[in-house]
Parts: structure tokens; C-alpha cells; sequence
């Protein structure tokens, strides 16, 4: 009997471990890749980030938060971007202080949001700000970066060991506390590393270790990294790399040339190491996914007129060869050069997330570009709480579209089945392929007969686009007309079957409107109003 029950106990152990190991492997949100783009997986299902990032000193009080957590509700919003701040959580070295991101996980959690931490440590936009005052104070023991000149500026030295193993260690102690308190809600999802890191008014340091290092060679892994990836590396680095020869040996100045962005590409080097030891050390402890932000850089300014050496597009593959524990290099956009920067970070396989935007109109139309087009894994624009009619909120009503759309997004990104089209002014019609349709979409002004057709100025649009069947398709977002073509030879006209607008009610798309007559302009296009949000499920049949 006893041989029989170990044999039982034995065969269900064994049917048990590939569960264990697959549980295991959701034991922390991860990313994965899906075909062209990827996802984030938190409690092991695939999760789009609705996000907004809290202004930098909301999260330093949770009575102040008390009247933002349902503002985010009303505005839609799935996750918060919400700083732990170095000198609240660790005031004294080594004695800790979770307060703050007890009470945040908890009230998120009681309104169902997840959380994005955004660990302000070494630097937040450049500056060494929120370093506690036990490093602040002690600048023989913490140094600063140094300027040419020799003077001191408030920003902690990338290349200091005692930096960086202060720093280190406090993430550690947070990553594990988040850890242990957290693992099995998954209520923060992932982790900013820093905020916004780069050198000013330089474009590198220049201490004497960083001098003495800008003198050495350039590090054996950046010249592996180099030559591995030779064929791929952003132009902007290659040209540069080529332009002196493409050498596998020699310093910084002899591999890129002199100058500043030299001195900027060294920099760089140096922040990705020290970023990628701290992300190191808190993966080490609980792996969720993380990433570092940009101050994005402008055409004719200076490295150290704007931020020098962050994770910028022109500097992607020393970020990546110096900081493999850095899933995503993202973009910070206070320009409006949307589609040019995107273009730029998804080079590189890297994946795409806004982690942060200005909080202003546009937003509602970008944000559909950016799941639709970018396959991002989420969007979040910057200070949401300041509004003061979230229920009114243009940025809230795509969200509660996008919310909806969720499980069709989470499904169909990464297959080639999904897509975007933002207009403006300047770009009033885009084309998009899908199967074999062509989809020209158009602003909603284009119409001639709008009363606003006349006005010079037009509001962002947006929409989003998913191919749920051969001849079937889910649009959404607002602002846009859509008109189809096909290449189909036999049957070369394309009519629209019909056209529903409605909504996912628990998930369960209810049907409302059947839009047809002037709603699709008696057969001819697919239309949803500026200043309205909609979805709709459109059919299509073709014939000649
Ligand atoms: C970008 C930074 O990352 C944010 O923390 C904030 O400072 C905004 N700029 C501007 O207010």
C-alpha cells in the first residue's frame, strides 16, 4: 500500500513541476516579445498600460494623494508612473522608510491600478536632487561631477564607486521590500531606473577619474558590441565609428574622433554602466521590467546644452551594449515631433512605451498612434492629476475606448493585423495597408461640408485599426474618415457591408447604432467626429 501511495505521490509531483515551473516563470511581470513588438505580462496575461505619471511631489504625501486616486479613475486610467524618492526612503543610511510606498500600493490597489515606480535616485533630470542628505553632505565621500573648469555641479559622479554601491544598495532594499509585498498582486509592474539622466552644462565629466578614463581604452565589451553589431548600429554611431577607420582598439578619441560628441558617446558609456549595475542589483533581487527615460535633444543644440549622454537615439547602442538589464530606452516627449522620435526608438528591437508626454491637447489622438501604429505598450502622459474635470478629460475618452479595445489590442498586436493614423494640419490623410484593403483615412475637417472645414487650424486626430477577420475591421478613436480601396483584380470595388458602432459592455461587444445612410455617407466611408470618440465594427465586401 505504502509502495503504491509513493508511486502516486511520485506521479503527481511529476505532473505538478512543469505547472510549478510555468507559475514560476509569472512569478514577477516580465516582457515578452511577440512578433514585431512586445508585451508587458503582469499575473501572467498581457496588460496595456493606460498610464499617467504623477507630478514630481505628489507621491510625497499620501494625504495629498487622497483626492487624485479618483480623478484617475474617472480619466481611465489603468497605472500610475509614481516616484519613490532616494532621501524619503532612506533619510538616514540604512534605516529605511516605506510609508509612501506601503500606502501607494494599497490605495491603488483599492482602485484597481497598477503602479510603474519610478526610482528617483542618483539623478532626476540630470540634477543629484533627491540624493538624501547623508550623500548630499558628504562630498568627499559623494562626489559631484566637475565641470572643465574644475567647479562642482549638484549632480552625483558616474564614476564613483561609492555612489553608485550607496545607490545600489538602496534600490536593492526597495526592489526586495517590493518584492515581498508585492509579488503575488503584481501591483507594480515596472520599474524607471533614475529619471531622466544626462550631464549639464558639459557634455561629459570631468573629475579626475573621469579624465583618467577618457584617457584609457575604450572598454573591450563597447568594442565586442560594436563589432558584433556592426551592420545594425544606429547611423548616427556607425558614421561616426567608420569616419576614424571603424577600429577595434584605441581610446575614446582615436575610435570617434575629437569633440564634444566624443566626450558625450564616453559619458554615456559610463552613465549606461552605472544605470545597468543599479538595475542589476534590484533584478537580482525581483526581476519586473525596467527602463530608462530621455530629455530628448534637438537638432543644433549641444550635448550639455541639453542633457548630455542619456539614453538618447544617437547613442541606443552604447546604452545597450554598456546596460543589458535596461529592457527600454524611451522617449520623454515635451517636442511635437511624435512620429520622428518614435521612428528613431524603435530601432535596435526596442520596444515602446511613452513613459512620459505633455499632459496638453493631443495627447487623446497620440495616444492611439502609439498603441496602434508603435505596438507601445503603453502611454502616459505627465502630471494628469492637475486636471480639473477628469470626467471631461479628451485624454479619458480614448482610454475608455483603448480600455475597451484592451483584449483586441493585447490579441492582435504584433501580427501585422493592427494599426494607427494621427492627423493634423499638416498631415490630413495617411494610408494604411491591411490585408487586402487599402484604408485612406483622412482628418474629419477634410470633409467639405463640415462647418469646419474652412478653419486653418485642426485639432490632433486619431484612430486605431485592427483586422479582426478577412474582411472585417474594428475602428476606433476620433476625428478621422475612413475610405476603402482594394488590388483584388476580379472583384476591384470595395462597399461596406455594414457598419455598427457600440461597445464592450464586461467585455461583450454590444452593438448600438447601425451607421449607415449620411453616418457612412450612404455606403462610401466610415466616419467618427471630431470631438467624439467611437468604435466601430465595420464589414466590407468587394465586387466589380
Ligand atoms: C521631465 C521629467 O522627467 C519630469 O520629472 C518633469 O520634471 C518634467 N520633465 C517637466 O515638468
Amino acid at each position: 500500500m505504502a509502495r503504491i501511495w509513493s508511486k502516486a505521490v511520485t506521479f503527481f509531483v511529476a505532473l505538478l513541476i512543469p505547472f510549478a515551473t510555468f507559475f514560476s516563470s509569472w512569478a514577477q511581470p516580465v516582457l515578452t516579445r511577440k512578433g514585431n513588438s512586445a508585451q508587458l505580462i503582469v499575473n501572467g496575461k498581457p496588460f496595456l498600460v493606460l498610464g499617467g505619471e504623477l507630478g514630481n511631489s505628489s507621491a510625497s504625501s499620501l494625504e495629498y494623494m487622497l483626492p487624485i486616486w479618483p480623478k484617475l479613475k474617472q480619466m481611465h486610467v489603468n497605472t500610475i508612473l509614481s516616484p519613490v524618492y532616494w532621501e524619503l526612503m532612506e533619510p538616514e543610511e540604512g534605516k529605511f522608510d516605506f510609508t509612501l510606498i506601503d500606502g501607494s500600493i494599497l490605495n491603488a490597489r483599492k482602485n484597481n491600478l497598477k503602479i510603474i515606480v519610478l526610482w528617483f535616485g542618483s539623478w532626476k533630470n540630470s540634477m543629484s536632487c533627491y540624493a538624501p542628505a547623508w550623500v548630499k553632505t558628504n562630498q568627499n565621500r559623494f562626489p559631484r561631477a566637475q565641470k572643465k573648469t574644475g567647479d562642482g555641479v549638484e549632480i552625483l559622479s558616474a564614476f564613483s564607486a561609492n555612489n553608485l554601491s550607496a545607490d545600489v544598495k538602496a534600490f536593492k532594499v526597495l526592489m526586495k521590500h517590493i518584492r515581498d509585498i508585492d509579488s503575488n498582486d503584481q501591483t507594480v509592474i515596472m520599474v524607471q531606473v533614475e529619471n531622466e539622466i544626462g550631464m549639464l552644462t558639459e557634455a561629459r565629466e570631468y573629475t579626475a577619474e573621469a579624465n583618467a578614463a577618457f584617457k584609457r581604452e575604450v572598454p573591450v565589451e563597447l568594442m565586442d558590441h560594436l563589432q558584433k553589431n556592426k551592420a545594425m548600429l544606429v547611423p548616427e554611431l556607425k558614421d561616426r565609428w567608420a569616419a576614424r577607420g571603424s577600429i577595434i582598439k584605441g581610446n575614446w578619441e582615436m575610435t570617434f574622433g575629437k569633440g564634444l560628441e566624443t566626450d558625450e558617446i564616453f559619458q554615456a558609456y559610463y552613465y549606461a554602466k552605472y544605470t545597468n549595475a543599479v538595475a542589476q542589483a534590484g533584478k537580482a533581487v525581483y526581476a519586473v521590467p525596467m527602463f530608462v527615460n530621455a530629455a530628448l535633444n534637438y537638432k543644433n543644440v549641444k550635448p550639455g546644452e541639453y542633457p548630455s549622454a542619456g539614453p538618447l537615439p544617437h547613442l541606443m547602442d552604447i546604452w545597450q551594449a554598456a546596460a543589458p538589464a535596461i529592457d527600454m530606452l524611451l522617449p520623454d516627449f515635451y517636442n511635437p515631433y511624435f512620429r520622428l522620435y518614435n521612428d528613431l526608438y524603435i530601432r535596435r528591437n526596442n520596444p515602446l512605451f511613452i513613459p512620459e508626454i505633455l499632459f496638453g491637447p493631443s495627447v487623446e489622438a497620440k495616444v492611439f498612434y502609439a498603441i496602434g501604429h508603435y505596438n507601445a505598450i503603453g502611454f502616459s502622459p505627465f502630471s494628469v492629476e492637475t486636471t480639473e474635470k477628469p470626467e471631461e478629460e479628451p485624454l479619458g475618452k480614448s482610454y475608455r475606448i483603448l480600455e475597451q479595445l484592451a483584449p483586441e489590442i493585447l490579441q492582435f498586436g504584433g501580427t501585422g493585423k493592427i494599426d494607427g493614423a494621427l492627423l493634423d494640419t499638416q498631415v490630413r490623410q495617411q494610408d494604411i495597408r491591411m490585408g487586402t484593403y487599402h484604408l485612406s483615412v483622412s482628418h474629419y475637417y477634410s470633409l467639405g461640408w463640415v462647418p469646419e472645414a474652412t478653419k486653418t487650424e485642426f485639432p490632433m486626430a486619431g484612430a486605431i485599426f485592427i483586422q479582426t477577420g478577412d474582411d472585417e475591421f474594428i475602428v476606433a478613436g476620433t476625428g478621422i474618415v475612413v475610405t476603402f480601396t482594394t488590388e483584388d483584380k476580379f472583384n476591384p470595388i470595395v462597399g461596406i457591408l455594414q457598419t455598427d458602432e457600440g461597445e464592450y459592455i464586461n467585455g461583450k461587444w454590444t452593438r448600438g447604432r447601425r451607421m449607415n445612410g449620411d453616418q457612412d455617407h450612404q455606403g462610401r466611408h466610415v466616419q467618427i467626429a471630431s470631438g467624439e470618440w467611437g468604435i466601430q465594427h465595420v464589414k466590407l465586401y468587394k465586387y466589380k
